[in-house]
């Protein structure tokens, strides 16, 4: 029955490989409402494909694809591959309102997705509203055909996506939160490939389960896709051994937890060692070090069992031991041991002679309530968040086309290289008219190849707490970090400029510093913002502009022909 649509399939395949000049791969994602079952309630979330966590994107390293988005929902939508530095591409990076208008419901976007220097694990999600929270899935990115991992190679890959679920529909979520001027409300539960596990309500059955052979080793793919926080995982009695982050080699750091924020991943090493007891829980639960900050404070579980005899069957699987709740010093110090290969075939190329520093504070921020208006932030003013004293405002029209086609009134170029105001950025007493940032639409025009240098600036404003900063389009070196306030002299002079991790997601400590560099050779509009949703929505962001280089290959490509109208 199949077989008469067989020559119709191979003739599409065939045309479109004659069309784009070489064979290229093509997913469709028909982003769709589909019914699932968590915390004893039946809900309605929104997928791609019916799949929740979503389906997985493998390939290697180098190639192209086309994702058909179709989008079936009831909302505007985006979808952002992240981390994928789309060379001279960013027409389908995704970021609603930035790189393109969103996907109308009932309409399609054909998205070409580009990889080039990712190796690893990555993810695709939503960047539109906070439908990221159920539209998100792994990308897996092999080595180029002929070569391998700069490891042992594993006998089997596990892949772990964490996430955080609400009883409520998650647009409602949004809209009641955006509404308050205060904080969002709290999770009902961490999730675990998609469960929350043992130790929620009616969740037991579905609980994620693998297993595992004595003896052998087994790749860890972790992604936090949490909307709001930064997590610690582990697994009972095991070692973890991290050897890449974000789609990039790392020297191999043995731990017995990791620290992951949203937005980043982690490939790590576990080998299966133990003969105590068959069964062991891995776990995850967050991080939340900001004073005066709710968040949901449980647990997420999966277990790994053993085959084939072994020892006893306890009545409960032995937890990992993961730090307390606050423990910044457990976070910061993991997150910054980490360092890049920097072997031969994988060499750390860190932009040593600068052309452009930039330094921008980061920070929580807290405006006026509007008149007749009721503000649930602190002493009844409304929530904010901004970079350099800029609180990003979303333009009605993205940045990229008008950049491309030259609309004005869409966004300035007049993102402050430097803070506007210098002060003691963390004291633990700043004057409240500090809280109060300027709105506006501000990009950051850097020139085709600088060598740049960010330094992230956290601030005691309001509240301070770690930033999880992701930057699209690149990946950067991570220099340098500390805490209170940066200071050129002292600071620079201790910076690692040999093997420090490339990354595209880095949390800057709390009260503290991070400093990032890079080489701006990828024209085009690139989003820059906290990986925590609800700063997202505050404003903690900014756009770089790349100019396009000399020759035609250093230019941005032109539009696909089905950008979503607006
Ligand atoms: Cu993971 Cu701008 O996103
Ligand atoms: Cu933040």
């Amino acid at each position: 029955m199949y077989l008469k649509y067989l020559h119709v399939l191979i003739f599409i395949i065939f045309v479109s490989s004659l069309s784009s000049g070489a064979f290229v791969r093509r997913y469709r994602f028909i982003v769709t409402e589909a019914s699932y079952m968590r915390l004893c309630k039946e809900k309605k979330i929104l997928t791609v494909n019916g799949q929740f966590p979503g389906p997985t994107l493998k390939v290697h390293k180098g190639d192209t694809i086309v994702v058909d988005v179709h989008n079936r929902g009831k909302y505007n939508l985006t979808i952002h591959w992240h981390g994928v530095k789309q060379p001279r591409n960013p027409w389908t990076d995704g970021p609603e309102y930035v790189t393109q208008c969103p996907i109308q419901p009932g309409n399609k976007f054909s998205q070409r997705v580009i990889f080039s220097t990712e190796e690893g694990t990555l993810w695709w999600h939503a960047h539109s509203d906070w439908s990221r929270a159920t539209v998100h899935g792994a990308i897996i990115i092999y080595p180029k055909q002929g070569t391998s991992y700069p490891f042992h190679r594993p006998v089997a890959e596990i892949p772990i996506i964490l996430g955080e679920w609400w009883k409520k529909d998650i647009m409602k979520v949004y809209e009641e939160f955006v509404a308050s001027g205060g904080q969002p409300r709290d999770s009902d539960a961490y999730t675990l490939n998609g469960q929350p596990g043992d130790f929620y309500p009616c969740s037991k059955p579905g609980t994620f389960k693998v297993n595992v052979t004595y003896g052998n080793t087994y790749l860890l793919r972790i992604i936090n896709s949490d909307l709001n926080e930064i997590l610690f995982f582990g697994v009972a009695k095991h070692k973890l051994t991290v050897v890449g982050t974000d789609a990039s080699y790392t020297k191999p750091l043995t731990r017995d937890y990791i620290a992951i924020s949203p937005g980043q991943t982690m490939d790590c090493l576990l080998r299966a060692d133990q003969r105590e007891h068959d069964r062991y829980y891995m776990a995850a639960r967050p991080y939340v070090n900001g004073v005066g900050v709710s968040f949901d404070n449980t647990t997420t579980t999966g277990i790994i069992r053993y085959r084939g005899r072994h020892g006893p069957s306890t009545t409960m699987p032995f937890l990992p031991y993961l730090p307390y709740y606050n423990d910044t010093s457990a976070a910061v110090n993991f997150t910054y041991s980490l360092r890049s290969l920097n072997s031969e075939s994988h060499p750390a190329l860190v932009p040593l002679n600068i052309t452009k520093r930039l330094i921008s504070t980061i920070s929580v921020n807290a405006f006026p309530c509007s008149p007749n208006q009721t503000c649930a932030g602190p002493n009844g003013t409304r929530l904010g968040a901004s970079m350099n004293n800029v609180s990003f405002v979303s333009p009605w029209f993205d940045i990229l086309e008008a950049y491309y086609y030259g609309i004005r009134g869409v966004f300035g170029k007049r993102f402050p290289s430097h803070p506007p105001f210098v002060f003691n950025y963390t004291a633990d007493f700043l004057p409240l008219e500090l809280e109060i940032a300027k709105r506006g639409t501000q990009a950051k025009v850097l020139e085709y190849k600088s060598l740049v240098e960010l330094v992230l600036q956290g601030t005691n404003l309001v509240a301070g707490i770690d930033h999880p900063m992701h930057l699209h389009g690149f990946s950067f070196y991570v220099v340098g970090h500390g805490f209170g306030n940066f200071d050129e002299r002292r600071d620079t002079s201790k910076y690692n400029l040999v093997d420090p991790p490339l990354r595209n997601t880095i949390g800057v400590p709390r009260n503290g510093w991070t400093a990032i560099r890079f080489k701006a050779d990828n024209p085009g509009v690139w989003f820059m913002h906290c990986h925590f949703e609800r700063h997202l929505v505050w404003g903690m962001n900014t756009v770089f502009i790349v100019k396009n280089g000399k020759r035609a290959d250093e230019w941005l490509l032109p539009p696909p022909p089905d950008m979503p109208p607006c």
